[in-house]
């Protein structure tokens, strides 16, 4: 990667921020993404000026063209990630450099000019630090991060943009689902897919998760947490979820996650869990896994538990998998052991209580 200046962000104040109090109140139960901090950070690009203007700046609406690229054609990406408090005092991010490389391969398959991974961390780390009071302190709470980009080029011939808005905003969260439960449940699609050989399955756009909307909707109406995806091929291999990867814990101890054929997303947790899981003498496998063998598995105990991961889930035991021809319960439909071992190393890495080896913790402050 060619190595850039990093101008430093210029730094405005929101001069109405939310008062310390009304703050304290919004940090004790946010709902996934709906409560937002003070400021944000932007960079425009273009391609006389490149990347420029680099700011944070008071968190405010956008002012873009009704003819911009983005509300027509979704050339859009964003990612995912989380400030923590650590438990010995200062904050953190996870593995920064990791959601920077994604951001970039994201934006090559969307024809997007690509951030320097110096200025997409640099962001993360400013508007961070800004807004270090929105950082919770309760127990599994974190400040989730979301920078993004936009085409914002006001043409309606369908090409790539010629100008981008990058922007992170940030949002207190804590449990991603609402339900509350020990375990979830999945709905397995048959007739919904979400990604095909060539697509962009592996890219984090805006356009994968408008595609996976129709079937969570179906998920929930069958009183399902989430969908399950197969392959669009065959229509019978486990890929992921809407938003999060998937792993299987069989009874022998091993585990065994989908591997990354490109209709998939790379999951930093995911990658992190595996890399974890084998330093623990864990056997993991990356292979196929049909949902037909997934029951059967289930049924007989060779499979003991599954479990889903990311960012904003973190590790979310799966209980029971239901779908027009697949109904069954994952061990007594509660969370396993190795799910609540392989939970408790990441987020003990994460929350700054347990070594790092690998310095996947940067530390804030
Ligand atoms: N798969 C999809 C489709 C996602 O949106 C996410 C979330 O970012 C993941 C997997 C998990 O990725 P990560 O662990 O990097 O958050
Ligand atoms: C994440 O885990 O960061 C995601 O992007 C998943 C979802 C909230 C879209």
């Amino acid at each position: 990667m060619t190595s850039v200046d990093i101008q430093p962000f210029a730094i405005e104040k929101n001069p109405a921020p939310v008062s310390d109090g009304r703050r304290q109140r919004l940090l004790e139960s946010p709902v996934f993404g709906e409560v937002f901090t003070d400021h944000m950070a932007t960079i425009k690009y273009s391609k006389d000026q490149g990347w420029h203007g680099a700011k944070i700046g008071p968190r405010q609406a956008l002012s873009l063209d009704p003819s911009a690229l983005v509300l027509h054609y979704a050339q859009a990406i964003f990612e995912g990630m989380k400030a923590y408090r650590l438990d010995g005092g200062g904050t953190g991010l996870f593995r920064p450099e990791q959601n920077a490389r994604r951001f970039r391969h994201s934006a090559t398959r969307l024809a997007m000019p690509l951030l320097p991974e110096e200025l997409f961390t640099e962001s993360v780390r400013a508007l961070a630090r800004v807004d270090n009071d929105w950082i919770p302190s309760a127990p599994g709470f974190a400040l989730y991060l979301r920078p993004f980009m936009v085409a914002t080029e006001a043409v309606l011939g369908v090409r790539s943009s010629a100008e981008y808005l990058y922007c992170v905003v940030a949002s207190p969260v804590g449990p991603y689902f609402k339900s509350g439960a020990a375990a979830v449940t999945l709905w397995a699609s048959d007739h919904f897919t979400r990604a095909a050989p060539g697509g962009t399955g592996d890219a984090k756009c805006g356009g994968n998760y408008a595609a996976s909307l129709a079937a969570q909707a179906e998920a929930i109406r069958e009183q399902c947490d989430q969908v399950v995806f197969l392959d669009a091929v065959e229509r019978c291999w486990i890929e992921e979820l809407g938003g999060m990867n998937i792993f299987f814990v069989f009874a022998d101890g091993s585990i065994q996650t989908p591997p990354l054929t490109g209709t998939i997303l790379a999951g930093i947790t995911r990658e992190s869990l595996i890399t974890m899981a084998r330093d623990l003498g864990m056997t993991v496998r990356e292979e196929p896994y049909s949902i037909d063998q997934w029951q059967e598995d289930a049924t007989s105990g060779r499979l003991r538990e599954s479990f889903a991961c990311g960012t904003a889930a973190v590790v979310a035991p799966i209980g029971r998998v239901k779908g027009r021809n697949h109904h069954f319960t994952i061990g007594d439909g509660s969370p396993g052991l190795i799910t609540q071992r392989l939970k408790a190393a990441l987020t003990d890495l994460q929350f700054g209580r347990a070594p790092d080896p690998r310095g996947w913790l940067e530390r804030l402050s």
